[in-house]
């Protein structure tokens, strides 16, 4: 039986590449040279006609003619920022699209395409090939969107595994606290990287149970980077340096890679910690939506690792704007030692200064293996590189031991942390920017505990794939009340056996699809019986 059902996978293998290289030589051959029409439309009634080649990819057609649409994995569909509306028929999502998109927006597609409802829907405009005239609609930000280059001016290590990076641009960018810029990534540089190391990283992601996306020659990488500053025409970024070697156990310095691009995260922050002082690199921006909200509100701002950037550049929006709501910080990190200490100071002067705002580390010691309430000989090390004024403060707000041993602020995660720090309010927005675990275990929490409403959390989403992992964290959420005002009783077991294989074995391993499966059998079951339920839940394989 093995060997028939072996050779029928190859033989139907063989014909997919078989056809996809035919359709790839027709078009090469037939497809090209039809003219046909682009219409792009944004807002305050901008309206450009463009004509085309028929058979190019939308993403190309667009760059090439002056629209920077972000697009960090060159088409690779790993990224899913190069999301466009169109107003015209283009067909459904390819199967590598879908886990970019959350519900609503597929049954927006789906009207849309179905009954020719709605105006428009949106793609990635990568799996887009343009075969008929084209109407699409951009927002006037990405209008804006410019490349520039500029030299690096300053590398500041912060952490051992961290630095600030300043940039000059050659000419003038305007842009607000909390967006980002995409920096381009040298196609040698990356060429070469992937030929010494493609096959260790390639290993290091199976043992994570992560795809493994090779690198394409020729493809101009992109990699967003969010800005810590808010000074015109000056540039700071926070970049992460990833382990030189791929396969490095966890507990040495963390995962080589995370989500689906990992090779792509691997290579370009490998390149951007060995960048020298004058350098030039090219980027485009600003892009991004990441920004204060101007009405008063309760402030949660949640950071983690490199994922510090915006929210230090929002911070210091806070206080020039002298706001007086409430604001807490939560910053989480492994260990003392992945404490930027560079800015500790800062933030607990503003805590004394301003009754209303209040700073909370938290330490996990996740990858790092051991107990981060001791200090360890690397934790004191930086602890005493520490000016002594200032680590007078760190001992005064009660952080560090009087003796420099211990760690005395708050360990474990954030998520459980939110209760005790802050009420439920109907007014309360969340500024998250950080590894993916942290970030959706918070807004799980946050939408659990203090009924924190979708669309005030606000961050980033640099993979795709963290807005349709919102609106699954939110379903999830409508099934608990159901399960509560249905008086089952084990609803408290049921619905954390539905957390965690929604969360640790669905979301956190980029299973969009396989997450809104789960949600849907989920509900169908309990429609049958609570019972129906348990059993679903205990016998599910994901
Ligand atoms: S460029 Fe389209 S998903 Fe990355």
């Amino acid at each position: 039986m093995t060997i028939p059902l072996f050779l029928g996978a190859g033989i139907l293998a063989l014909l997919v590449l078989l056809l996809s290289i035919f359709s790839e030589v027709v078009y090469q051959f037939f497809g090209r040279g039809e003219k046909r029409k682009l219409v792009v439309l944004s807002d305050d009634e901008y309206r450009k006609e463009l004509d085309i080649e028929g058979g190019e990819r939308l993403l190309s057609l667009l760059q090439n003619r002056g629209f920077n649409i972000p697009a960090a994995c060159g088409g690779m569909a790993t990224c899913g920022q190069c999301k466009v509306k169109l107003h015209t028929d283009v067909g459904f999502y390819t199967s590598v699209e879908t886990p970019h998109f959350d519900m609503r927006t597929r049954e927006t597609a789906r009207k849309f395409l179905d009954q020719k409802i709605g105006d428009g829907y949106v793609r990635l405009a990568c799996q887009v090939r343009v075969e008929k005239d084209v109407s699409l609609y951009l927002p006037k930000d990405t209008l804006h969107v410019k490349k520039y280059s500029a030299r690096v001016i300053k590398k500041i290590p912060i952490t051992s595994d961290k630095m600030e990076m300043w940039l000059k641009p050659s000419k003038s960018i305007q842009y607000k606290p909390g967006q980002y810029i995409q920096l381009a990534i040298p196609d040698d540089f990356a060429e070469e990287h992937y030929k010494k190391y493609g096959n260790l990283i390639k290993e290091a992601c199976s043992k994570l149970g992560k795809e493994f996306v090779p690198y394409v020659p020729g493809t101009t990488l992109y990699r967003g980077y969010s800005l810590a500053s808010v000074e015109p025409d000056l540039l700071k970024l926070i970049v992460r340096m990833a382990p030189v070697d791929p396969c490095m156990p966890l507990e040495k310095g963390g995962p080589p890679c995370i989500g689906p691009s990992c090779i792509h995260n691997y290579i370009q922050e490998q390149n951007l910690w060995n960048f020298f002082l004058g350098e030039k690199i090219r980027f485009t921006g600003p892009y991004g939506h990441f920004m204060l909200k101007e009405q008063p509100h309760t402030a949660v701002f949640v950071a983690g690792g490199a994922g510090l950037a915006p929210i230090l550049a929002l911070l210091e929006q806070w206080f020039q704007e002298g706001r007086q709501d409430n604001a807490i910080f939560f910053l989480g990190e492994r260990r003392f030692q992945d404490i930027p200490t560079v800015y500790l100071p800062k933030w607990l002067k503003w805590e004394r200064a301003n009754p209303n705002f209040k700073f909370v580390p938290v330490l996990s010691g996740a990858f790092r293996g051991d107990n981060p309430a001791e200090m360890n000989d690397v934790d004191k090390k930086c602890f005493y590189n520490v000016s002594e004024a200032d680590r007078q403060i760190i001992k005064e707000q009660g952080l560090v031991d009087e003796q420099g041993n211990q760690w005395k602020g708050q360990v474990g995660f954030i998520g459980p942390l939110l209760r005790k720090y802050l009420p439920p309010d109907p007014n309360i927005a969340f500024y998250l920017c950080g590894p993916a675990p942290m970030t959706v275990t918070v807004i799980d929490s946050a939408a659990n505990v203090l009924k924190l409403k979708k669309e005030n959390a606000l961050f980033d989403d640099f993979t795709g794939t963290l807005t349709p992992s919102v609106d699954l964290l939110y379903q999830k959420l409508e099934i608990k009340e159901k399960i509560f005002s249905l008086n089952v009783p084990n609803a408290d077991k049921l619905i954390e056996k539905i957390s965690s294989i929604l969360i640790i074995q669905l979301i956190l391993k980029d299973k969009i699809d396989a997450s809104y499966d789960f949600l849907k059998q989920v509900r169908e079951t309990l429609d049958k019986s609570p019972q129906e339920l348990e059993s679903f839940l205990l016998s599910y394989k994901s």
